[in-house]
């Protein structure tokens, strides 16, 4: 039988367990909430664009933060996403010389 003395104890293990837990769940890679695409074509399984570098024009830029409302260029959506998360990322931009 336990007695009350050792519920201290099974509350600091419970707390500890738990820590851990939280730790882990926010730390891992590659869990459901770690998608970094949340809005392109989600009923796809993966989402690939291709161009012909010729049908280009001058300049092509294209989002990297799957934010923009244009995917795959850029709408400068990455912008309010740096500001609210303090994030770095920025589109790919191509130009021809
Ligand atoms: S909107 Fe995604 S990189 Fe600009």
């Amino acid at each position: 039988m336990i007695g009350y003395e050792v519920l201290p104890w099974l509350t600091t293990a419970l707390a500890v367990c738990y820590g851990l837990y939280l730790t882990y769940k926010t730390s891992s890679c590659c869990g459901k909430n770690d998608k970094v695409n949340r809005q392109i074509d989600p009923g796809n399984a993966k989402v690939v664009h291709s161009f012909d570098i010729e049908d280009l024009d001058e300049k092509a830029v294209f989002c990297r933060c799957w934010k923009s409302a244009k995917f795959p260029y850029c709408d400068g959506s990455h912008n309010k996403h740096n500001e609210t998360t303090g994030d770095n990322v920025g589109p790919l931009i191509i130009q021809k010389k």
